[in-house]
């Protein structure tokens, strides 16, 4: 009634205001703002420092839990908001005593990470990456944002974004790779899927871009490590990614751990303020990592916690996610005047919007509905939607004299390795709610799909990590008895996500000896691997016929690449980070710099040409690259000028045709080489990419109209514009194997 009589004020100060031709949007974002300030008028200063501190539940085995501290805090009004509680009885109640029990009855926002899928687990992020198919990926976070929200929860901590470039970086498993333009595309995607057409549906949730900025640069690849890398780097390669998940309306970003150039995020006004703020007209609100802010005393920027909050806040930090630091420091550092009050109000202001616009002034129950809570988890139509991700992302790595599909004629297979039959594994890590017991294995897959046509026999091997268990002579045995062999190896989903980086990154444990002996027995075989990040595994490329790389394909991962193996689903997956061929190589990435001494490609180990002694330069597999069971013939690049303006635009196709034998997937790749810059350009630059179902014998014209925003860059002094001049266009299956044509911007 209270909420009636505010919006019945607000109309009519809004209907004199303005005249009636005023835009439906702008009178409800009226109406929106006059009902919050009204609430901050009303609000102590301790209530405003509650509205800006985040706390965790806990989850035991017997459910959800919150400490008592935490719900006396809830209580006092001193949380605003709450991660890590979900399902609706427990939701319901913290937001009952939200909004019965507290002063101003404000409703708390509820967050957690659901970072690929949240009941229905689909394929690591860096696996769905892997699809390319930017309407796949928003219709994944669309599932997530439905089931979350049937649990209660209205706020996630995706998407991550951070480019990465280093594969010892354990958390390359939740971001999208290594490029920036598909990154971006992919990011809006999840923002979109997750925040669907209006963030006030009941089954939308508030998306949170992370880290900004740049933790996907840490140095040597170990996590929470020191970024370092120049500013033309910083906006060329990292930032763009985050923009397009603002642009796309992400409502809140949460800053990262690491420093760059000497400056933690979470205490850098410039990147919250000047460019997030201000540059980019981001209007939703920024909430800390873990911790984040007491973390700036052993950075070694802040003295003790009241500095820390001080810089915090004063930076454009909106929320402390976990730390105790707002809450224990601002009232003292508004005393003192060391922050103002107008700093923690816009804080508040940025929070309290985020309430509104999900709904939860209108009903803070929306998100608690028993019925969607029985209902809308994983219904059979999400399973099988899984089912198609999990097999679109999986990567064709090699396939020699078509070992895969495995044919018809295959009547005994020997299922061997670690990963054949381990539900857990098959989440991954920020496996959210998922349940390993609802997931399928690949043995289980294999099972459901050949229904006992063909006798499927096991044996582990090995252990994933340890040599503590040794299978192998066994293994080998049962090879010999079989007419092929499928090889199940890789990490476990441990070793991969945060605080998991390694120095090694090939095959842990004794699973390289247990891939050798058993493929020294002759029989066809075919290695599946499951895997975090891209691997160093030259060895195993040269003994192993066929790799098919699933990542972690969540529930549905053994039906997904079963369908695979038997070719029910042509792989059509591509690389978005590259394989390295050994650790050495890293940072190894496709759009490199040309340097003033490349190397000679007639000549590799030429002395004093950018080389090593003891490695090729070229990794094992390239970015955008992977097989299909067809093959595919490109035309040359037909230009329809081959000039242009500034003001013009120009049209590069080639003719895609499937010359093999299946109907299948090509994602046909365009990249970009500026000849001559006003500073050094990457031999290739990723401008375009289109997805093409093709019959087998069909040509299909795939067009790109390149205008030259598209090749505009950072100039030495900053300024972001195109040149003209002569560019090479690369229209091709990956990004080594292309065909060529220069152009001109005149
Ligand atoms: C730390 C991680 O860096 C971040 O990605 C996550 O959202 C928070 N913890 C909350 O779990």
């Amino acid at each position: 009634m209270k909420r009636l009589t505010i919006i019945l004020l607000c109309m009519i100060v809004v209907s004199l205001q303005y005249s009636c031709k005023l835009e439906k949007e702008t009178t409800s974002d009226q109406m929106m703002n006059v009902f919050v300030e009204d609430l901050i008028q009303k609000m102590t200063l301790e209530e405003k420092i509650g509205q800006i501190s985040l706390f965790t539940s806990d989850w035991s085995t017997t459910g959800p839990s919150m400490r008592n501290d935490y719900i006396d805090l809830i209580k006092q009004g001193k949380a605003g908001s709450v991660f890590n509680a979900f399902t609706v009885d427990f939701v319901k109640e913290l937001q009952r005593i939200a909004v019965e029990e507290t002063r101003l009855h404000i409703p708390l926002l509820f967050g957690y990470d659901v970072i690929h899928g949240h009941r229905t687990i689909f394929p690591i992020p860096l696996g769905q990456a892997s699809t390319w198919d930017t309407t796949m990926i928003e219709k994944a976070e669309r599932i997530a944002a439905i089931e979350a929200t049937a649990e209660g929860l209205n706020w996630v901590f995706t998407p991550m974004v951070d480019i990465a470039r280093d594969p010892r970086w354990g958390r390359v498993m939740e971001g999208g790779g290594e490029d920036t333009f598909l990154g971006s595309q992919i990011a809006a995607a999840r923002v979109k899927g997750l925040q669907g057409a209006s963030l006030s549906d009941n089954n939308t949730v508030m998306a949170c871009v992370k880290h900004f900025a740049a933790y996907g640069a840490p140095q040597a690849g170990r996590d929470y490590h020191a970024v370092d890398m120049s500013e033309r780097s910083l906006f060329e390669w990292y930032l763009p990614v985050y923009k397009a998940a603002v642009d796309a309306g992400a409502g809140s970003v949460m800053t990262s751990f690491n420093e760059i150039a000497g400056v933690p995020s979470t205490s850098n006004k410039w990147l919250l303020t000047e460019l997030l703020r201000e540059q980019w007209k981001f209007d939703g609100f920024v909430v800390t990592d873990y911790n984040s802010i007491n973390e700036l005393i052993p950075h070694g920027v802040a003295s003790d916690q009241a500095h820390a909050a001080e810089l915090s806040i004063n930076a454009g930090v909106d929320m402390d996610m976990q730390g105790s630091a707002f809450l224990d420091q601002i009232a003292e550092l508004v005393k003192s005047k060391k922050v103002s009050e107008e700093t923690i109000n816009n804080a508040v202001r940025r929070i309290l919007i985020a309430k509104y616009k999900l709904g939860l002034f209108d009903d803070p129950y929306k998100y608690c509905d028993k019925k969607r809570e029985t209902e809308e988890i994983m219904t059979p139509e999400f399973r099988e939607f899984a089912r198609e991700v999990a097999a679109k992302s999986c990567v064709l790595l090699k396939n020699e004299n078509k070992t895969l599909p495995v044919s018809a004629n295959v009547k005994k297979i020997a299922l061997i390795g670690p990963l054949a039959d381990s539900k857990e594994d098959m989440l991954g890590f920020w496996s959210a709610a998922g349940q390993a017991d609802k997931c399928v294995t690949l043995l289980e897959g294999l099972k459901n799909k050949l229904k006992g046509s063909v006798n499927i026999i096991t044996v582990k091997g090995c252990n994933v990590l340890d040599d503590g268990f040794d299978e192998i002579g066994k293994a080998v045995s049962l090879a010999r008895n079989v007419d092929f062999v499928i090889l199940a190896l890789g990490e476990n989903r441990m070793m991969s996500g945060e605080a998991a980086s390694r120095t090694n990154i090939s095959l842990p444990g004794l699973q390289m000896k247990l891939a050798e002996a058993v493929i020294k027995t002759g029989k066809p075989v075919a290695v599946v691997l499951f895997n975090g990040r891209p691997l160093a595994i030259p060895e195993l490329n040269k003994i192993t016929p066929a790799i098919l790389e699933t990542w972690f394909g969540g529930t549905e991962a053994g039906n997904g690449i079963a369908d695979v193996l038997f070719g029910d689903v042509n792989p059509s997956g591509k690389l978005t980070m590259t394989f390295p061929l050994n650790v050495g190589q890293i940072p190894v990435f496709y759009n490199t710099k040309n340097t003033g001494r490349p190397i000679n490609p007639d000549n590799p180990h030429e002395k004093y040409k950018s080389n090593y002694l003891d490695s090729p330069n070229t990794p094992l597999y390239p970015f955008g690259y992977g097989l299909s069971y067809t093959s595919f013939n490109y035309s040359d690049i037909k230009l329809n000028k081959e000039s242009f303006g500034m003001n013009d635009r120009i049209i590069a196709s080639v003719d895609v045709t499937n010359t093999g034998v299946m109907d299948g997937e090509e994602i046909v790749q365009l990249y970009v080489r500026d000849m001559v810059g006003d500073v050094t350009r990457p031999v290739k630059e990723l401008k375009g990419f289109k997805k093409i179902h093709l019959n087998k014998g069909e040509t299909v014209t795939v067009a790109f109209t390149i205008s030259p925003e598209d090749l505009a860059y950072y100039h030495q002094n900053m300024s972001f514009s195109a040149d003209t001049g002569d560019f090479e266009l690369f229209i091709g299956t990956n990004s080594e194997e292309t065909k060529n044509k220069m152009v001109t911007i005149k």
